[in-house]
């Protein structure tokens, strides 16, 4: 076995909790953040040998990494296998000259920065602590440090939402010139304060969203952004490719390994996940344990039907070799039929119409 390529990392801690959120978090535990960091240290040190010698890609995730003491998050920082890419998520009031600088010295090379809304009325409806501009102080900050890969993430469907809001975040966002922007419709996760308070009106609004989806895409292709994956969007650049890779290795089915609380990882034909609790999980790492998981065995059926869904949401075409199985050949018929997807040669793609539509169609071409 030649051992995966890709490494996430979970930190958990956050500020604050956001209503909307459903994300493993851990609220402040200051005095924990030491105790967490050796932690992963310790996991990642049991589960190298599941790594590749050289990694293309890191990615710490959260909760809010940029919220962990920052001694703490360069020290875990220092000590990872070094990868091509190595991203790390942050939330924008956060972001100080100093954490920039850190983060740069550290090896980080792409750094995610959650800015939802540049709307202040939103963002209270989201209970972000940051404000508009915090975000353009945070981009500015990381700019500075030397930052030539900035990703923002924009939530669209946020409850009173218009869609000039819309266009005036896409454009407070463009102002900005981000090399990537993630933009993802508002979920109503189960069981969140946010559902419960909001739940009706996100289902009402909900025929809007297909129009709100069209004119994310109109805007930032028409400003020069690659539509690469569903939700992503990136520059065009002759030099580079600014896509996310390591989310890249996700939607192309790569085998990664993810350590901390709740983190996943697929491996082969095993996929696992850990214990979403911070005392288990610290207890376990501290007596040299593994924390526990739910094990999830994958066969060969279960990887392609994922390769299928995930490898559809790009915008290159899905190589169908080893698939073909996986696909229902009246589904296929059916959509090809509608103009929602189009073979060429032993490959696959959805058309615009298809990638609009998304998930529905590829569940009809699924066998
Ligand atoms: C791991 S989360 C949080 C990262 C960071 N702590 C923050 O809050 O900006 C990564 C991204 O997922 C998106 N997200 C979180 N909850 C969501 C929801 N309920 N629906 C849609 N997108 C969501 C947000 O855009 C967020 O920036
Ligand atoms: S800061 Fe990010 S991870 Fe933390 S609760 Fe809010 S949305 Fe979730």
């Amino acid at each position: 076995m030649s051992g995966a390529r890709h490494l996430y990392m979970h930190l958990p801690f956050c500020a604050h909790r956001c209503g909307y959120c459903d994300f493993v978090t851990v609220v402040g535990r200051g005095g924990q953040h030491r105790g967490y960091v050796d932690a992963l240290l310790r996991e990642l040190e049991l589960e190298r040998g599941l790594l590749a010698d050289e990694l293309e890609t890191v990615f710490l995730g959260g909760g809010t990494p940029t919220f962990t003491a920052l001694p703490e998050l360069v020290r875990l920082l220092e000590a990872l296998p070094p990868a091509a890419e190595v991203t790390t998520e942050a939330n924008p009031e956060t972001v100080t000259p100093e954490l920039a600088q850190a983060l740069r010295d550290a090896g980080v090379s792409r750094v995610s920065l959650g800015a939802q809304t540049f709307r202040p009325e939103l963002l209270r409806v989201l209970e972000r602590v940051a404000g508009p501009d915090d975000v353009r102080r945070a981009v500015h900050h990381l700019r500075d440090a030397g930052f030539d890969n900035i990703s923002l993430d924009l939530v669209y469907g946020i409850p009173g939402q218009s869609a000039s809001d819309l266009a005036a975040d896409l454009d407070d966002a463009l102002a900005l010139e981000p090399e990537h922007l993630s933009c993802y419709e508002l979920e109503a996760k189960p069981g969140t304060r946010f559902t419960h308070a909001w739940g009706e009106e996100l289902g009402r609004q909900a025929d809007a969203m297909e129009d709100y989806f069209e004119r994310v895409v109109a805007t930032l292709t028409g400003a020069g952004y690659r539509w690469y994956e569903t939700a992503n969007f990136c520059r065009v650049d002759d030099a580079r490719d600014l896509r996310a890779r390591h989310n890249l290795a996700y939607w192309l089915g790569r085998d990664y390994l993810g350590v901390g609380i709740g983190a996943v990882s697929t491996i082969e034909s095993r996929r696992w996940r850990n214990t979403p609790k911070l005392g288990r999980y610290l207890e376990a790492l501290a007596a040299g344990r593994a924390p526990e998981r739910e094990l999830e065995p994958l066969d060969g059926d279960v990887r392609a039907r994922e390769r299928v869904m995930l490898g559809l949401r790009l915008d290159e075409p899905l190589p169908l070799a080893g698939l073909r199985h996986a696909l229902d050949p009246v589904g296929l018929a059916r959509v090809e039929e509608l103009g929602l997807a189009e073979e060429s040669g032993d490959a696959l793609s959805l058309t615009e119409r298809g990638r609009f539509l998304g998930g529905g169609v590829t569940v009809e071409l699924l066998a």
